[in-house]
């Protein structure tokens, strides 16, 4: 069956995904409209729903049914997602059919204002492999000579069907407390989810999931969307008293403009919308697949081991520290030797060398290359990190171009973790931010950058430009052309995306990333949290995961190593400890720990995930994959001392024998699926088990 099916007379497609399909028409007054979102439908199907016209309200209701891309004009109440002036003063669009263009899964609708020449494409993208369909939005100022002022301009709308009442899952937090998932009854009001710090943010995500307030983990029906941009954005939910429910959301916050210069065009990044049946588990497994399959560089790596210097050293890293802690990570086992801040400029505090990207002299007399050629002839590979869009006004560099930051005329410059943003929609800032990461990539050595940004904007100003708040988009599109400048030119460099811990997580940003820096929030615990939050949309081997110290930086929570090492193996390991300070027993078990999680990686990053209990007294994931499965349990506190009961693993098949390699002890698939495994966690708080069990016959 081709995915994109045209029924001419009703104007109506139809796109089909492995197992969902989507409809939208063009009605008589040339509106793109919405039909259907869910359960897969045939033509005659999709047809019969589309003869449902709303019915007419009073005239103090909106004309129509949900549109794809709602804008301002005409008996229009509801939030817009397109919002234009034209030169005149004339606001609002009115829509006139243009053509489409239909190819190899992409769908394209044009539409043109009946006055004015903007030209408007909505853009559909689906694929064979995957029930995510994506969506954007292109406008094109048509004319020789006027401006279009664009107010707004939305990726895409989605559409709920008209249903008794909805919830809505996202994700909230702040720094050290990232992706906290909250779910809660859609309301009958505008609730807008957003970020205006120029970032994607710690304290909300552009990932929403809704559902009839009855899914569960393992069954119900789930639409879910995310915004692959890694900027300021804004979703705006809007569920009407009639029960209609429809978001829009697209890059920039309120309140910023775009003038579209004569022949310009604008494109929009990708809002992807995935409907699955299956509950919270099997949309997640879906956008795992999706984000392996159509959004990471290198998905079939297995990401190495990392060790991190942060919170071992601080800024306190010389020459001499940074090799005796590599060379305890070779010891125990690590691939990835990162060097983390405070290695270039007079970077030894927060308060100077930002910008300033020469090794200091005092701390590597010889530069970088020793300590590279050090990692590399350790057997690791060598990484560093770097925050290209900041800078101290104690450097160099600000002392030389003051004029580079983020300003206002007659306006403070106001300093976060004193430090300031760097304007890479100028081209000349741009410019010299990829020449130097070039040279440093290239004469170092380098194969890891961990590309941190520490503060949000303010004072977002360009003086001297024209149109001073495209910058908004265009620092984050800079950012993106730098890495794939990168990438191009360095096919073996593989970059972190931080933002102080998990302030820029997004499809976006992991189309030019392989791995995500969490959150700075190392306490096993508080991860575990975390991690669940994150598991909504990231698959497993994106999400950087580290061993840090006991008690803990950031909550003074003592916890065992090996509690430690279980919750950081749900992701992609790292080691961010000081281990100049670990006995010869925890490097040891470290190097026990490490090993069992290079027998199950593949499993964990390359297997299928599920999520095999809330957020109770237990928590536990399973990694399917091939004939193995993988479970890693974690057990804080033990309430009463009560022993957790078996855990279901219903992924397995009932059919089958497993057997634990490391106890010889075999299993039914049936008792597995129906009763649960028994866990035999050690006694008291901060148990944890990793059990692993191999399909052996059926
Ligand atoms: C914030 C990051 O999240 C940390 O891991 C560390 O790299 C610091 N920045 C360094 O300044």
């Amino acid at each position: 069956m081709p995915p994109l099916l045209y029924e001419p007379r009703r104007r109506l497609w139809l796109l089909r995904t492995p197992s969902t399909s989507y409809a939208v028409r063009i009605d008589e007054d040339d509106v793109v409209r919405h039909v259907h979102w869910g359960a897969d439908l045939t033509m005659a199907q999709a047809l019969e729903l589309a003869e449902r016209t709303p019915a007419a309200g009073s005239s103090f209701d909106a004309v129509g049914g949900a549109e794809e891309l709602a804008v301002e004009g005409g008996a229009r109440f509801g939030p817009p997602g397109l919002q234009v002036r034209f030169a005149d003063g004339t606001r609002g669009v009115e829509w006139r059919y243009a053509g489409h263009d239909a190819d190899d899964g992409c769908l394209s609708i044009h539409l043109d204002d009946r006055h004015y020449p903007l030209r408007v494409t909505l853009h559909y993208r689906v694929h064979e492999d995957s029930d995510v369909i994506e969506r954007w939005t292109t406008v094109e100022n048509r004319d020789e000579r006027l401006p279009i002022t664009v107010q707004r301009c939305d990726s895409a709308a989605w559409t709920l069907p008209c249903r008794g009442g909805y919830r809505v899952s996202h994700l909230v937090g702040g720094w050290n407390s990232e992706f906290r998932l909250r779910r809660s009854e859609v309301a009958t009001a505008e609730t807008v989810f957003t970020s205006r710090r120029g970032m994607t943010s710690h304290h909300a995500n552009p990932w929403l999931a809704f559902d009839d307030g009855t899914a569960g983990e393992e069954h119900g029906e789930v639409w879910s969307t995310a915004l692959a941009w890694s900027g300021s954005w804004r979703i705006t939910l809007h569920r009407d008293p009639a029960g209609r429910t429809t978001w829009t959301g697209g890059h920039g916050h309120e309140g910023l403009t775009w003038s579209l210069a004569p022949g310009e065009t604008l494109s929009t990044p990708v809002f992807a919308g995935l409907f699955t049946t299956g509950g919270f588990g099997a949309a997640s497994r879906a956008w795992h697949a999706y984000v392996a399959r159509h959004v990471l560089r290198h998905p079939g790596e297995l990401r190495p081991v990392l060790y991190n210097s942060w919170e071992a050293t601080g800024f306190d890293v010389d020459e001499a520290g940074q090799m005796a802690l590599a060379a305890r990570a070779a010891r125990i086992g690590v691939e990835l030797f990162v060097m983390d801040d405070g290695w270039f400029g007079r970077r030894d505090g927060e308060h100077a060398g930002l910008g300033d990207w020469t090794p200091n002299p005092d701390r590597f007399p010889h530069g970088l290359r020793p300590l590279s050629a050090e990692v590399h002839r350790l057997g690791m590979r060598f990484g560093l990190w770097v925050e290209p869009e900041m800078v101290n006004p104690d450097s160099d560099l600000y002392r030389a171009h003051p004029d580079w930051v983020l300003h206002m005329p007659n306006r403070g410059r106001t300093e976060l973790r004193n430090q300031l943003v760097l304007n890479l929609a100028r081209p000349d800032t741009a410019a010299w931010a990829h020449a130097w990461l070039d040279r440093l990539v290239t004469e170092h050595d380098i194969d890891f950058l961990k590309w941190d940004a520490n503060r949000p904007f303010t004072e977002a100003g360009w003086p001297g430009h024209a149109d001073p708040d495209r910058l908004w988009i265009e620092h984050t599109r800079s950012v993106y052309e730098i890495m794939d400048r990168l990438h191009a030119d360095h096919p073996g460099l593989r970059i972190e995306a931080c933002s102080g811990g998990g302030g820029r997580a997004d499809l976006g940003i992991l189309a030019r990333t392989d791995q995500i820096w969490t959150s700075d929030n190392t306490d096993p615990v508080d991860r575990i949290a975390i991690q669940h939050g994150f598991s909504q949309l990231f698959p497993a081997q994106v999400m950087g995961a580290w061993v840090t110290d006991s008690p803990n930086v950031a909550t003074a929570r003592q916890t065992p190593l090996r509690f430690r090492f279980h919750v950081a193996m749900a992701g992609a390991l790292g080691v961010g400890g000081d281990l100049t300070t670990w006995t010869e027993d925890e490097l040891k078990e470290a190097a026990e720990l490490i090993a069992t999680y290079k027998r199950v990686r593949p499993a964990v990053q390359h297997g299928t995930a599920y999520r095999l209990t809330g957020e109770g007294a237990l928590t536990a994931v399973g990694y399917a994959h091939a004939d193995r499965f993988v479970v890693l349990a974690w057990c804080p506190s033990r309430p009463y001392g009560h022993q957790p009961g078996p855990l279901r693993l219903t992924a397995l098949d009932p059919r089958a024998t497993y057997r634990d390699p490391d106890t010889g002890a075999t299993y039914s698939g049936a008792v597995l699926v129906r009763s649960g495994l028994p866990l035999h966690l050690p006694e008291g708080d901060h148990a944890s088990v990793l059990v692993q069990l191999d399909r052996i016959e059926d």
